[in-house]
Order: C-alpha cells, then structure tokens, then sequence
C-alpha cells in the first residue's frame, strides 16, 4: 500500500511514522508514505495558497491551483490510473472499520489534507472521489485525520501487525467492544483479578470474555448492539 499525503504542514507526519507499528511496516516495505507540501506547487510568488472566499464570510479558502498541481505531480510521478483521493473534511462520510477495510485493498491512496475554512469546491469536483471525517467534530486541519486512516488501513495490511495481533481483528468484525484485560500483579491496590482468569479453564474463560463484551456494547453503544443482534438473526 502506497499512502501520497498532500498537506501544507509536512512535519506534523514525521513523530508518528517514526515510532512503533508505522516504523517497522515502511522499513519492511509493506507500506509507504510520501509527503507533498502543497506550498511546495504554488505559483503564487509569495507561495500563497490560500484566498478569500467569494460571496464573502469568516477565513480563507485554500486555492485550486497549487493543490491541482501537488495532485498532477504525485500521479505523474507514480503512474496512477485512477487513484482513491480522499479528502479528509468534517462534512465526509463518517470513518469505521468497513471503510477502512475497503480502502485496504487499495494500492495507492491519495491523502488531501485541508485547512483554513475549506478548499475551493472545484478541486473537490475534479479529483475527490471519497469525502471522509474522523467524527462529529472540527479539527484545524486534515493531518490528524490522514495520519488516523494509516494507522487505521496499515493495521490491516498483511504483514503489519504480529499473528497475535491480527487475530484481535476478528472480534471488532462482530461488533463488540472488547472485554477488559489484566496482567501482573494479582492484587493492585486492593483489587483483584477476576477469578475465572486464573482458573486456567479456557471455556469459562471465553464465556466470560463474551458476556463482558456484550454487557460493555450494550452499555456504551447500543446502535453496534442493534448490529450484533442483526448479525446473529442472519447466522
Ligand atoms: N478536518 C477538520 N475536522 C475534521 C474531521 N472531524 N474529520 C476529518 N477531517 C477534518
């Protein structure tokens, strides 16, 4: 998986690659990620990139030509046909794990990262072909949410995460949240470790896991419990 990010604000990505899951998945070439700095493609002679929208109205609009341009420059560069450019916007489709394992399969992912009040809607016309949003909230800019989809969509990537790891997977398939874990010591602060995780009875176990997955889903978010319900009708 090829990641292209276009943004006005290149080393907000550097820290986060850097470190851990990210690190190790570009140094072992399962995925990559190529930073554009948008200013970098103005043709503006002060690099301006952004302007006042018309029709009037609070902030600035970013301006259609250096973003064509970062766009043009990346699919030239990579010989894209086509490619997925998602433009990362509170006004998008809101983000989960069924778009994020869509987006996986994937080989090249445009990142359009926006600031200011926007970008002139005509880029959106020419180039996005998926609006998304991280939440029903307003960020300042797109790079949170951009570096939020690559760790999101890399984790699925075959290779990135440890056999152990992808197998956790398999339980946001059913919806549930996930039940609550524990380690060393037995007792901390005076609480204890539930029992039944030191029986060593691995169906006990399980059961348990489940139930408390489901009290938790039903608990905090009972629209994924309407979904599991749903699921299990159709079994
Ligand atoms: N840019 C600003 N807020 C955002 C959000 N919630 N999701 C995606 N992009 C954004």
């Amino acid at each position: 998986m090829r990641f292209h990010v276009m943004t006005l604000f290149p080393s907000i990505f550097d820290a986060y690659l850097n470190e851990s899951m990210m690190k190790k998945a570009i140094e072992n070439k399962k995925i990559s990620v190529d930073i554009y700095n948008i200013r970098d493609f103005s043709k503006n002679k002060h690099k301006k990139v952004d302007d006042y929208p018309f029709g009037g109205g609070a902030g600035m609009v970013m301006t259609p030509q250096p973003i064509y341009d970062t766009y043009d420059h990346i699919v030239k560069k990579n010989n894209l046909k086509n490619p997925k450019v998602v433009y990362l916007t509170p006004k998008g489709k809101v983000f989960n794990q069924t778009i994020a394992n869509s987006l996986s399969k994937e080989e090249d992912i445009i990142l359009l990262c926006g600031h200011y009040e926007g970008i002139d809607q005509r880029i959106i016309d020419l180039i996005v072909t998926d609006e998304i949003s991280i939440g029903d909230y307003v960020l300042t800019g797109g790079e949170l949410p951009a570096l939020i989809l690559i760790d999101c969509i890399s984790r699925l990537i075959p290779g990135v995460l440890g056999k152990e790891e992808s197998f956790m997977e398999e339980s946001f398939k059913d919806n549930l949240l996930e039940y609550p874990q524990y380690t060393r010591p037995r007792e901390f602060m005076g609480m204890k470790v539930p029992d039944v995780l030191l029986s060593g009875n691995h169906k006990l176990i399980d059961e348990w896991r489940k139930n408390k997955s489901i009290q938790i889903t039903s608990e905090r978010r009972p629209d994924l419990m309407k979904k599991v319900i749903k699921n299990d009708k159709n079994k």
